[in-house]
Protein backbone atom coordinates (compact mmCIF):
# COMPACT_ATOMS: atom_id res chain seq x y z
CA UNK A 1 0.00 0.00 0.00
CA UNK A 2 2.93 2.58 0.73
CA UNK A 3 4.52 2.07 -2.55
CA UNK A 4 0.92 2.75 -4.44
CA UNK A 5 0.14 5.89 -2.54
CA UNK A 6 3.90 7.08 -3.69
CA UNK A 7 2.89 5.85 -6.84
CA UNK A 8 -0.20 7.53 -7.01
CA UNK A 9 1.12 10.55 -5.09
CA UNK A 10 4.58 11.04 -5.72
CA UNK A 11 7.27 10.33 -3.10
CA UNK A 12 7.28 14.12 -2.46
CA UNK A 13 3.78 14.00 -0.82
CA UNK A 14 4.13 10.60 0.82
CA UNK A 15 6.32 9.64 4.30
CA UNK A 16 6.55 5.62 5.41
CA UNK A 17 9.69 5.76 7.31
CA UNK A 18 8.68 4.87 10.95
CA UNK A 19 11.52 7.14 12.08
CA UNK A 20 9.47 9.92 10.19
CA UNK A 21 6.12 9.07 11.08
CA UNK A 22 6.79 9.22 14.79
CA UNK A 23 6.30 12.90 15.58
CA UNK A 24 2.79 12.19 13.57
CA UNK A 25 1.76 9.77 15.54
CA UNK A 26 2.31 10.54 19.15
CA UNK A 27 0.05 13.08 21.37
CA UNK A 28 1.97 16.51 22.80
CA UNK A 29 1.87 14.97 26.22
CA UNK A 30 3.59 11.63 25.12
CA UNK A 31 1.23 9.40 26.61
CA UNK A 32 -0.40 7.71 23.37
CA UNK A 33 1.67 6.47 20.48
CA UNK A 34 0.87 4.70 17.32
CA UNK A 35 1.43 4.62 13.59
CA UNK A 36 0.02 5.33 10.43
CA UNK A 37 -0.03 3.36 6.90
CA UNK A 38 1.58 6.95 5.96
CA UNK A 39 1.83 10.35 6.60
CA UNK A 40 1.00 12.67 3.38
CA UNK A 41 1.75 16.17 3.00
CA UNK A 42 0.28 17.89 0.37
CA UNK A 43 1.46 21.00 -0.94
CA UNK A 44 -1.96 22.50 -2.40
CA UNK A 45 -5.82 22.42 -1.93
CA UNK A 46 -5.68 19.92 -4.80
CA UNK A 47 -3.01 18.06 -3.67
CA UNK A 48 -5.35 17.17 -0.49
CA UNK A 49 -8.31 16.74 -3.09
CA UNK A 50 -6.34 13.97 -4.79
CA UNK A 51 -4.85 12.17 -1.39
CA UNK A 52 -8.54 12.12 -0.14
CA UNK A 53 -9.78 10.59 -3.38
CA UNK A 54 -6.79 7.90 -3.46
CA UNK A 55 -7.48 7.14 0.04
CA UNK A 56 -11.42 6.38 -0.57
CA UNK A 57 -10.21 4.24 -3.47
CA UNK A 58 -8.27 2.28 -1.47
CA UNK A 59 -10.68 2.24 1.37
CA UNK A 60 -8.14 3.91 3.85
CA UNK A 61 -9.25 5.96 6.26
CA UNK A 62 -8.09 9.75 7.19
CA UNK A 63 -6.80 11.21 10.04
CA UNK A 64 -6.27 14.86 9.34
CA UNK A 65 -3.46 16.44 11.46
CA UNK A 66 -2.60 20.72 12.28
CA UNK A 67 -0.18 21.19 15.07
CA UNK A 68 -0.56 17.83 16.86
CA UNK A 69 -1.44 19.62 19.72
CA UNK A 70 -4.47 18.85 20.67
CA UNK A 71 -5.30 17.43 24.34
CA UNK A 72 -7.83 14.74 23.21
CA UNK A 73 -6.48 12.41 20.81
CA UNK A 74 -8.12 13.20 17.81
CA UNK A 75 -5.15 13.85 15.80
CA UNK A 76 -3.33 10.64 16.10
CA UNK A 77 -4.43 7.03 14.41
CA UNK A 78 -6.00 4.47 15.88
CA UNK A 79 -5.97 1.58 14.03
CA UNK A 80 -2.02 1.89 12.37
CA UNK A 81 -2.70 -0.44 10.10
CA UNK A 82 -5.99 1.39 8.16
CA UNK A 83 -5.45 4.76 8.51
CA UNK A 84 -3.42 7.52 6.94
CA UNK A 85 -2.61 10.76 8.52
CA UNK A 86 -3.02 14.01 6.20
CA UNK A 87 -0.94 16.42 7.64
CA UNK A 88 -1.20 20.22 6.38
CA UNK A 89 2.19 20.92 7.77
CA UNK A 90 3.21 22.33 4.32
CA UNK A 91 -0.47 23.96 3.49
CA UNK A 92 1.36 27.39 5.53
CA UNK A 93 0.94 30.27 3.05
CA UNK A 94 -0.94 33.60 3.81
CA UNK A 95 -3.22 34.27 0.45
CA UNK A 96 -4.13 37.53 1.55
CA UNK A 97 -4.38 40.41 4.48
CA UNK A 98 -6.45 43.10 3.90
CA UNK A 99 -6.45 45.77 6.18
CA UNK A 100 -9.24 47.56 4.51
CA UNK A 101 -11.51 44.82 4.55
CA UNK A 102 -10.45 43.66 8.22
CA UNK A 103 -10.01 40.05 7.35
CA UNK A 104 -6.87 37.65 6.38
CA UNK A 105 -7.20 34.39 3.72
CA UNK A 106 -4.85 32.46 5.00
CA UNK A 107 -4.02 27.84 4.45
CA UNK A 108 -5.16 25.76 7.21
CA UNK A 109 -0.85 24.79 7.66
CA UNK A 110 -0.05 28.40 9.03
CA UNK A 111 1.40 28.54 12.43
CA UNK A 112 -0.84 30.59 14.94
CA UNK A 113 1.67 32.79 16.37
CA UNK A 114 3.41 33.14 12.76
CA UNK A 115 0.01 33.86 11.42
CA UNK A 116 -0.30 36.66 14.26
CA UNK A 117 2.97 38.36 13.63
CA UNK A 118 2.37 38.45 9.81
CA UNK A 119 -1.16 39.83 10.64
CA UNK A 120 0.91 41.99 13.41
CA UNK A 121 2.96 43.50 10.52
CA UNK A 122 0.45 44.96 8.46
CA UNK A 123 -1.08 46.76 11.30
CA UNK A 124 -3.83 44.30 12.45
CA UNK A 125 -4.65 42.20 15.27
CA UNK A 126 -5.94 38.39 15.18
CA UNK A 127 -6.92 37.81 18.58
CA UNK A 128 -7.12 34.00 19.37
CA UNK A 129 -4.06 33.41 21.76
CA UNK A 130 -3.67 30.05 23.35
CA UNK A 131 -0.54 28.34 24.97
CA UNK A 132 0.24 26.22 22.45
CA UNK A 133 0.20 28.82 19.59
CA UNK A 134 4.05 28.50 18.72
CA UNK A 135 2.70 24.99 17.11
CA UNK A 136 -1.00 24.91 16.70
CA UNK A 137 -2.31 25.60 13.01
CA UNK A 138 -5.28 27.58 12.12
CA UNK A 139 -6.77 24.25 10.29
CA UNK A 140 -6.37 22.85 13.94
CA UNK A 141 -8.01 25.70 15.39
CA UNK A 142 -10.91 25.83 13.62
CA UNK A 143 -11.61 22.39 13.52
CA UNK A 144 -11.38 22.28 17.52
CA UNK A 145 -13.23 25.54 17.39
CA UNK A 146 -10.36 26.85 20.22
CA UNK A 147 -10.44 29.21 22.93
CA UNK A 148 -7.86 30.07 25.14
CA UNK A 149 -7.10 33.42 27.04
CA UNK A 150 -9.18 35.89 24.99
CA UNK A 151 -12.46 34.40 24.24
CA UNK A 152 -14.27 36.83 27.24
CA UNK A 153 -13.28 39.81 24.86
CA UNK A 154 -13.23 38.18 21.48
CA UNK A 155 -15.16 34.46 21.17
CA UNK A 156 -14.37 31.49 20.35
CA UNK A 157 -12.53 30.55 16.84
CA UNK A 158 -15.91 30.41 15.27
CA UNK A 159 -16.69 33.94 16.17
CA UNK A 160 -13.35 34.60 13.99
CA UNK A 161 -14.12 32.58 11.26
CA UNK A 162 -15.57 34.38 8.04
CA UNK A 163 -14.90 31.80 5.36
CA UNK A 164 -13.81 28.27 4.32
CA UNK A 165 -12.12 25.90 2.18
CA UNK A 166 -12.50 22.42 2.60
CA UNK A 167 -11.84 19.27 0.60
CA UNK A 168 -15.02 17.03 1.56
CA UNK A 169 -14.88 12.82 2.11
CA UNK A 170 -15.17 12.51 -1.71
CA UNK A 171 -12.25 14.65 -2.89
CA UNK A 172 -14.63 17.55 -3.79
CA UNK A 173 -13.83 21.25 -2.41
CA UNK A 174 -16.02 23.09 -0.80
CA UNK A 175 -15.14 26.81 -1.53
CA UNK A 176 -16.20 29.38 1.08
CA UNK A 177 -13.71 31.40 1.35
CA UNK A 178 -15.79 34.88 1.46
CA UNK A 179 -14.82 37.51 3.31
CA UNK A 180 -18.70 38.80 3.72
CA UNK A 181 -19.74 39.83 7.46
CA UNK A 182 -22.98 39.33 6.71
CA UNK A 183 -24.56 36.49 4.06
CA UNK A 184 -27.52 35.21 5.37
CA UNK A 185 -28.57 33.12 2.27
CA UNK A 186 -29.97 29.90 3.98
CA UNK A 187 -27.88 27.36 6.10
CA UNK A 188 -24.23 28.49 6.81
CA UNK A 189 -22.47 25.52 5.54
CA UNK A 190 -19.00 26.37 7.09
CA UNK A 191 -20.35 26.21 10.40
CA UNK A 192 -20.45 22.38 9.91
CA UNK A 193 -16.81 21.87 10.15
CA UNK A 194 -15.62 24.17 12.76
CA UNK A 195 -15.69 22.03 15.91
CA UNK A 196 -15.68 18.80 13.77
CA UNK A 197 -12.46 17.57 14.84
CA UNK A 198 -11.74 16.20 11.13
CA UNK A 199 -14.93 13.76 11.04
CA UNK A 200 -16.85 15.88 8.42
CA UNK A 201 -13.57 17.12 5.71
CA UNK A 202 -10.50 18.50 5.77
CA UNK A 203 -10.23 22.26 6.02
CA UNK A 204 -7.19 23.51 3.89
CA UNK A 205 -8.24 27.44 3.79
CA UNK A 206 -9.72 29.76 6.57
CA UNK A 207 -10.68 33.33 5.92
CA UNK A 208 -10.53 34.96 9.21
CA UNK A 209 -11.58 38.45 10.90
CA UNK A 210 -9.28 40.83 11.61
CA UNK A 211 -9.48 43.65 14.38
CA UNK A 212 -7.44 46.76 15.07
CA UNK A 213 -4.22 45.93 16.95
CA UNK A 214 -4.96 47.19 20.82
CA UNK A 215 -1.82 49.50 20.82
CA UNK A 216 -2.27 49.67 24.67
CA UNK A 217 -2.09 46.42 26.73
CA UNK A 218 -2.28 46.73 30.84
CA UNK A 219 -1.47 43.04 32.82
CA UNK A 220 -1.80 42.44 36.22
CA UNK A 221 -0.92 39.46 38.41
CA UNK A 222 -3.29 39.62 41.38
CA UNK A 223 -3.46 37.83 45.00
CA UNK A 224 -6.85 37.27 46.30
CA UNK A 225 -8.15 34.85 49.51
CA UNK A 226 -10.21 32.58 47.24
CA UNK A 227 -11.95 31.48 43.81
CA UNK A 228 -15.55 33.00 45.32
CA UNK A 229 -13.18 36.46 45.37
CA UNK A 230 -12.01 36.04 41.81
CA UNK A 231 -14.98 35.35 40.74
CA UNK A 232 -16.37 38.25 42.48
CA UNK A 233 -13.42 40.17 40.90
CA UNK A 234 -14.37 39.11 37.55
CA UNK A 235 -18.23 40.47 38.23
CA UNK A 236 -16.32 43.85 38.92
CA UNK A 237 -13.63 43.94 36.14
CA UNK A 238 -16.92 43.34 33.61
CA UNK A 239 -18.54 46.69 34.73
CA UNK A 240 -15.36 48.80 35.53
CA UNK A 241 -13.66 47.94 32.47
CA UNK A 242 -16.35 46.77 30.49
CA UNK A 243 -15.22 45.15 27.06
CA UNK A 244 -12.14 46.66 27.49
CA UNK A 245 -11.06 43.31 29.12
CA UNK A 246 -9.22 41.01 27.33
CA UNK A 247 -7.92 37.98 29.78
CA UNK A 248 -8.87 36.93 33.05
CA UNK A 249 -7.04 33.84 33.91
CA UNK A 250 -6.89 31.72 37.28
CA UNK A 251 -4.53 30.40 38.44
CA UNK A 252 -3.52 28.37 42.13
CA UNK A 253 -0.39 28.64 44.65
CA UNK A 254 0.82 25.27 42.52
CA UNK A 255 0.96 27.12 39.40
CA UNK A 256 4.64 28.81 40.53
CA UNK A 257 5.68 25.78 41.43
CA UNK A 258 4.57 23.64 38.35
CA UNK A 259 5.67 26.50 35.98
CA UNK A 260 9.31 26.83 37.30
CA UNK A 261 9.74 23.28 36.75
CA UNK A 262 8.91 23.65 33.28
CA UNK A 263 11.09 27.43 32.87
CA UNK A 264 13.54 26.88 36.32
CA UNK A 265 14.92 30.72 35.91
CA UNK A 266 11.30 32.51 35.81
CA UNK A 267 11.82 35.18 38.55
CA UNK A 268 9.06 35.13 41.07
CA UNK A 269 6.38 37.93 40.26
CA UNK A 270 5.04 38.66 43.70
CA UNK A 271 6.46 38.52 47.22
CA UNK A 272 3.77 37.25 49.16
CA UNK A 273 1.47 33.94 49.24
CA UNK A 274 -1.75 33.63 48.85
CA UNK A 275 -4.68 31.44 48.49
CA UNK A 276 -5.91 32.33 44.81
CA UNK A 277 -4.16 34.27 41.90
CA UNK A 278 -5.71 36.52 39.19
CA UNK A 279 -3.84 37.14 35.97
CA UNK A 280 -5.87 39.85 34.35
CA UNK A 281 -5.15 42.21 30.93
CA UNK A 282 -6.84 44.86 29.48
CA UNK A 283 -6.22 45.80 26.32
CA UNK A 284 -7.48 48.42 23.87
CA UNK A 285 -6.47 50.82 20.76
CA UNK A 286 -7.47 54.45 19.80
CA UNK A 287 -8.50 56.98 22.35
CA UNK A 288 -8.32 54.92 25.62
CA UNK A 289 -6.33 54.70 28.30
CA UNK A 290 -5.64 51.53 29.32
CA UNK A 291 -2.69 52.23 32.04
CA UNK A 292 -5.20 54.44 33.51
CA UNK A 293 -8.03 52.34 33.72
CA UNK A 294 -5.95 49.12 35.48
CA UNK A 295 -5.06 51.62 38.20
CA UNK A 296 -8.44 53.36 38.75
CA UNK A 297 -9.45 49.95 39.00
CA UNK A 298 -7.04 48.10 41.03
CA UNK A 299 -7.11 51.19 43.47
CA UNK A 300 -10.83 50.31 44.31
CA UNK A 301 -10.51 46.68 44.62
CA UNK A 302 -7.75 46.72 46.69
CA UNK A 303 -8.95 49.60 49.00
CA UNK A 304 -12.29 47.37 49.03
CA UNK A 305 -9.93 43.88 50.05
CA UNK A 306 -11.16 41.88 47.29
CA UNK A 307 -7.69 41.77 45.78
CA UNK A 308 -5.27 41.31 48.67
CA UNK A 309 -1.65 42.54 46.39
CA UNK A 310 -1.04 42.92 43.32
CA UNK A 311 2.04 43.52 40.35
CA UNK A 312 0.88 45.21 37.19
CA UNK A 313 3.51 44.86 34.45
CA UNK A 314 5.52 47.96 33.52
CA UNK A 315 6.63 47.06 30.20
CA UNK A 316 6.21 44.12 27.32
CA UNK A 317 8.67 41.85 28.80
CA UNK A 318 7.36 41.81 32.33
CA UNK A 319 3.78 41.03 31.10
CA UNK A 320 5.09 38.29 29.11
CA UNK A 321 6.70 37.00 32.15
CA UNK A 322 3.89 37.31 33.61
CA UNK A 323 1.82 34.71 30.97
CA UNK A 324 5.16 32.12 31.04
CA UNK A 325 3.51 31.00 35.15
CA UNK A 326 0.49 30.56 33.10
CA UNK A 327 1.24 28.97 29.74
CA UNK A 328 4.36 27.24 31.72
CA UNK A 329 1.78 25.35 34.32
CA UNK A 330 0.77 23.31 31.43
CA UNK A 331 4.05 22.07 30.43
CA UNK A 332 5.06 21.14 34.31
CA UNK A 333 2.40 18.98 34.82
CA UNK A 334 3.66 17.44 31.39
CA UNK A 335 7.16 16.49 33.51
CA UNK A 336 4.71 15.28 36.40
CA UNK A 337 3.70 12.24 34.00
CA UNK A 338 0.60 11.01 33.02
CA UNK A 339 -2.45 12.92 34.38
CA UNK A 340 -5.50 13.19 34.45
CA UNK A 341 -6.62 16.45 31.96
CA UNK A 342 -10.35 18.10 31.77
CA UNK A 343 -12.19 21.01 30.21
CA UNK A 344 -15.04 21.43 31.80
CA UNK A 345 -17.70 24.22 32.04
CA UNK A 346 -20.57 25.52 34.40
CA UNK A 347 -22.22 28.52 34.80
CA UNK A 348 -20.08 31.25 36.48
CA UNK A 349 -22.61 31.71 39.15
CA UNK A 350 -21.58 28.11 40.10
CA UNK A 351 -18.00 27.24 39.27
CA UNK A 352 -16.43 28.50 42.67
CA UNK A 353 -19.30 25.44 44.43
CA UNK A 354 -18.38 23.18 41.55
CA UNK A 355 -14.58 23.26 42.06
CA UNK A 356 -15.06 22.36 45.63
CA UNK A 357 -17.69 20.05 44.92
CA UNK A 358 -15.38 18.02 42.72
CA UNK A 359 -11.94 18.51 44.56
CA UNK A 360 -13.21 17.14 47.29
CA UNK A 361 -14.62 13.98 45.43
CA UNK A 362 -11.91 13.49 44.33
CA UNK A 363 -9.84 13.60 47.53
CA UNK A 364 -12.66 11.41 48.31
CA UNK A 365 -11.70 8.68 45.80
CA UNK A 366 -7.98 9.10 45.62
CA UNK A 367 -6.34 10.77 48.45
CA UNK A 368 -2.78 10.67 47.49
CA UNK A 369 -3.34 12.96 44.08
CA UNK A 370 -3.13 16.18 43.43
CA UNK A 371 -5.80 18.62 42.43
CA UNK A 372 -5.04 21.73 39.96
CA UNK A 373 -7.69 23.99 38.99
CA UNK A 374 -6.74 26.70 36.89
CA UNK A 375 -8.32 28.16 33.69
CA UNK A 376 -10.61 30.85 31.72
CA UNK A 377 -12.36 31.66 35.01
CA UNK A 378 -14.57 34.42 32.84
CA UNK A 379 -16.13 31.73 30.44
CA UNK A 380 -16.89 29.55 33.06
CA UNK A 381 -14.29 26.98 32.06
CA UNK A 382 -11.85 25.13 34.36
CA UNK A 383 -9.05 22.93 33.86
CA UNK A 384 -9.57 20.81 37.22
CA UNK A 385 -6.27 18.32 36.68
CA UNK A 386 -5.53 15.72 38.95
CA UNK A 387 -1.69 14.95 39.25
CA UNK A 388 -0.95 11.14 41.07
CA UNK A 389 1.94 11.02 43.09
CA UNK A 390 5.40 9.91 41.80
CA UNK A 391 6.70 6.68 42.11
CA UNK A 392 3.26 4.39 41.15
CA UNK A 393 2.83 2.38 38.01
CA UNK A 394 1.41 2.77 35.08
CA UNK A 395 -1.16 1.10 35.81
CA UNK A 396 -1.66 2.55 39.42
CA UNK A 397 -1.39 5.91 37.67
CA UNK A 398 -4.12 5.17 35.64
CA UNK A 399 -6.44 3.59 38.15
CA UNK A 400 -5.85 6.94 39.95
CA UNK A 401 -6.46 9.12 36.78
CA UNK A 402 -9.65 6.65 36.03
CA UNK A 403 -11.38 7.05 39.52
CA UNK A 404 -10.92 10.88 39.57
CA UNK A 405 -12.28 11.28 36.46
CA UNK A 406 -15.38 9.50 37.37
CA UNK A 407 -15.52 11.49 40.37
CA UNK A 408 -15.49 14.88 38.20
CA UNK A 409 -17.98 13.85 35.76
CA UNK A 410 -20.65 12.69 37.99
CA UNK A 411 -19.88 16.23 40.18
CA UNK A 412 -20.25 17.92 37.06
CA UNK A 413 -23.45 15.78 35.55
CA UNK A 414 -24.99 17.33 38.93
CA UNK A 415 -24.22 20.83 37.88
CA UNK A 416 -25.59 19.98 33.96
CA UNK A 417 -22.08 21.35 32.77
CA UNK A 418 -20.05 20.42 30.15
CA UNK A 419 -17.22 17.75 29.88
CA UNK A 420 -15.38 19.89 26.90
CA UNK A 421 -15.57 23.80 27.30
CA UNK A 422 -12.82 23.79 24.13
CA UNK A 423 -10.44 21.09 23.23
CA UNK A 424 -13.37 18.79 21.90
CA UNK A 425 -13.69 15.18 22.39
CA UNK A 426 -11.56 13.40 19.65
CA UNK A 427 -10.92 10.15 20.96
CA UNK A 428 -10.05 10.44 24.65
CA UNK A 429 -13.46 11.88 25.81
CA UNK A 430 -15.78 9.75 22.97
CA UNK A 431 -16.91 7.31 25.15
CA UNK A 432 -17.65 9.95 27.99
CA UNK A 433 -19.38 12.22 25.36
CA UNK A 434 -21.34 9.21 23.89
CA UNK A 435 -23.14 8.27 27.51
CA UNK A 436 -24.31 11.92 27.71
CA UNK A 437 -26.00 12.32 24.26
CA UNK A 438 -29.14 12.23 23.83
CA UNK A 439 -31.37 10.37 21.53
CA UNK A 440 -31.97 13.57 19.17
CA UNK A 441 -28.73 14.73 19.33
CA UNK A 442 -26.90 11.45 18.67
CA UNK A 443 -29.62 11.28 15.37
CA UNK A 444 -28.95 14.26 13.99
CA UNK A 445 -24.90 13.86 14.44
CA UNK A 446 -25.11 10.35 12.95
CA UNK A 447 -27.29 11.60 9.78
CA UNK A 448 -24.75 14.35 9.35
CA UNK A 449 -21.52 12.35 9.08
CA UNK A 450 -23.43 9.32 7.19
CA UNK A 451 -24.62 12.21 4.93
CA UNK A 452 -21.42 13.60 4.12
CA UNK A 453 -18.76 11.24 4.72
CA UNK A 454 -20.89 8.00 3.85
CA UNK A 455 -17.77 5.72 3.81
CA UNK A 456 -17.01 6.87 7.30
CA UNK A 457 -13.28 7.74 6.29
CA UNK A 458 -12.57 10.96 7.88
CA UNK A 459 -11.24 10.03 11.29
CA UNK A 460 -13.46 7.13 12.32
CA UNK A 461 -13.70 6.74 16.44
CA UNK A 462 -13.20 10.80 16.63
CA UNK A 463 -16.01 12.22 18.59
CA UNK A 464 -18.21 9.20 17.67
CA UNK A 465 -17.76 5.65 17.25
CA UNK A 466 -20.19 4.78 14.25
CA UNK A 467 -18.02 1.49 13.01
CA UNK A 468 -16.39 1.95 9.61
CA UNK A 469 -18.69 1.07 6.64
CA UNK A 470 -21.81 0.60 8.91
P1 LIG B 1 -4.30 19.03 15.91
O1 LIG B 1 -3.93 18.62 17.27
O2 LIG B 1 -3.38 18.67 14.82
O3 LIG B 1 -5.76 18.47 15.56
C1 LIG B 1 -6.85 18.67 16.42
C2 LIG B 1 -8.12 18.06 15.78
O4 LIG B 1 -8.46 18.76 14.59
C3 LIG B 1 -7.93 16.61 15.33
O5 LIG B 1 -9.16 15.95 15.48
C4 LIG B 1 -7.57 16.71 13.87
O6 LIG B 1 -7.94 15.56 13.13
C5 LIG B 1 -8.37 17.93 13.44
N1 LIG B 1 -7.72 18.74 12.40
C6 LIG B 1 -6.52 19.37 12.47
N2 LIG B 1 -6.31 20.09 11.35
C7 LIG B 1 -7.39 19.89 10.55
C8 LIG B 1 -7.77 20.36 9.26
N3 LIG B 1 -6.99 21.19 8.56
N4 LIG B 1 -8.95 19.95 8.76
C9 LIG B 1 -9.76 19.12 9.45
N5 LIG B 1 -9.45 18.63 10.67
C10 LIG B 1 -8.29 19.03 11.22
N6 LIG B 1 -6.93 24.59 23.37
C11 LIG B 1 -7.80 25.57 23.64
O7 LIG B 1 -8.91 25.58 23.11
N7 LIG B 1 -7.48 26.57 24.53
C12 LIG B 1 -6.28 26.63 25.14
O8 LIG B 1 -6.04 27.53 25.93
C13 LIG B 1 -5.33 25.63 24.84
N8 LIG B 1 -4.11 25.66 25.39
C14 LIG B 1 -3.22 24.67 25.09
C15 LIG B 1 -1.96 24.72 25.67
C16 LIG B 1 -1.03 23.72 25.40
C17 LIG B 1 0.33 23.79 26.01
C18 LIG B 1 -1.38 22.66 24.53
C19 LIG B 1 -0.41 21.57 24.21
C20 LIG B 1 -2.63 22.61 23.96
C21 LIG B 1 -3.56 23.61 24.23
N9 LIG B 1 -4.83 23.60 23.65
C22 LIG B 1 -5.72 24.59 23.93
C23 LIG B 1 -5.23 22.50 22.76
C24 LIG B 1 -4.82 22.67 21.26
O9 LIG B 1 -3.72 23.51 21.13
C25 LIG B 1 -5.99 23.19 20.45
O10 LIG B 1 -7.01 22.23 20.43
C26 LIG B 1 -5.62 23.56 19.00
O11 LIG B 1 -6.71 24.22 18.41
C27 LIG B 1 -5.24 22.35 18.16
O12 LIG B 1 -4.63 22.79 16.96
P2 LIG B 1 -3.63 21.82 16.16
O13 LIG B 1 -3.26 22.49 14.90
O14 LIG B 1 -2.52 21.40 17.02
O15 LIG B 1 -4.60 20.60 15.86
C1 LIG C 1 -5.02 25.91 28.94
C2 LIG C 1 -5.26 24.68 28.12
C3 LIG C 1 -4.99 23.43 28.84
O1 LIG C 1 -5.94 26.66 29.19
O2 LIG C 1 -6.52 24.71 27.57
O3 LIG C 1 -3.87 26.10 29.37
ZN1 LIG D 1 -7.76 26.19 28.37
Amino acid sequence: MQQTLKTRLGDDMVLTDPAELLRFCRDWHGDVTSGAVAVLRPRSTEEVSAAVKTCLEFGLAIVPQGGNTGLVLGAIPDQSERQVVISLERMNRIRKIDADDFSAVVEAGCILSELKDAIAAQGMFFPLALGAQGSCRIGGNVSTNAGGINVLKYGMTRELVLGLEVVLPDGTIFEGLSTLRKDNRGIDLKQLFIGAEGTLGIVTAVAVKLMPNPDQVATALLGLASLDDAISLYRRARRDCCDLMSAFEFMPPLAFTLAREAIPDLPMPIAGDYPAYVLMEISGSGLVDVSDLMERFLEGVMESGLVLDGVVATSHAQARNLWLFREGMNEGQAKRGTHLRTDISVPLSRLADFVRDAEQAVLDVVPDCTNVSYGHVGDGNVHLNVLPPAGLSPQERLDRITAAKYAINAVLDDYSGSISAEHGIGRLKREDFEKRLDPARRGLLSALKHAIDPTLMMNPGCQLNLGRNS
